[in-house]
């Protein structure tokens, strides 16, 4: 019996190549999850491993591109990580041009309760769409993992190798966890 269902978005920076590290986070918390690639993403990271890990198949448009069973149609939590500059924007802005922007506006919208965990460098954080859209989900309700209070702040232009080390994926699904209900996924 799963304790949730967590839906992952991973976006198109370093940590991506990462994210079986919140798969395993949540599978130790007896949690079932799904991971959702943008179409840059899906250069960063493994699909048939992370298939391997989930039993899920990995979503980047309106079709599966692996094989497994089919996505379970109740989320609890949804994560989108490692956020970029660009997916954070489009949230913000209501951007649904794509599989996971529109799945992501959806989940939101049902209140399924979300959190944001952005990887951008300093020069591109201190932007003011950015910083725009980072407040505008916040009173959205959306939890974005981002500042001193959160322990998680923008890198230097250049050193986000060093950066992506340290990714918070074991706070992020907590994070989740806390606040996690359940709401039906299409
Ligand atoms: C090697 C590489 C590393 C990147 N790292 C980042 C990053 O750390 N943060 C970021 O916001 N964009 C980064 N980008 C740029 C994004 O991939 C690009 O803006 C892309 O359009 C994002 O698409 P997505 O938001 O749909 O995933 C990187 C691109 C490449 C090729």
């Amino acid at each position: 019996m799963s304790d949730g269902h967590l839906q992952i978005v991973v976006c198109g920076a370093g940590p991506a190549s990462d994210v079986a590290r919140l798969i395993v986070v949540a599978r130790e918390a007896s949690w079932t999850m799904a991971v959702t690639a943008t179409a840059s993403a899906a250069n960063f990271i493994d699909i048939p491993a992370i298939e391997r890990l989930t039993g899920n198949p990995v979503r980047t448009s309106y079709q599966t591109v692996g094989r497994g069973r089919r996505v379970p149609t109740w989320v609890d939590a949804l994560i989108i990580a490692p956020a970029t500059y660009n997916t954070v924007n489009k949230i913000a802005l209501g951007i649904a041009d794509s599989y996971p922007l529109t799945s992501i506006a959806e989940l939101i919208g049902r209140n399924v309760p979300t959190v944001v965990v952005p990887f951008v460098n300093a020069a591109l954080a201190a932007r003011a769409p950015f910083q725009h859209a980072v407040a505008t989900l916040r009173q959205e309700g959306v939890r974005v993992l981002l500042g001193p209070d959160d322990g998680w702040e923008p890198h230097p232009p250049g050193g986000g190798a060093e950066r992506q080390a340290v990714f918070p994926w074991a706070t992020a699904f907590r994070t989740a966890a806390q606040t996690a209900h359940r709401s039906v996924d299409q």
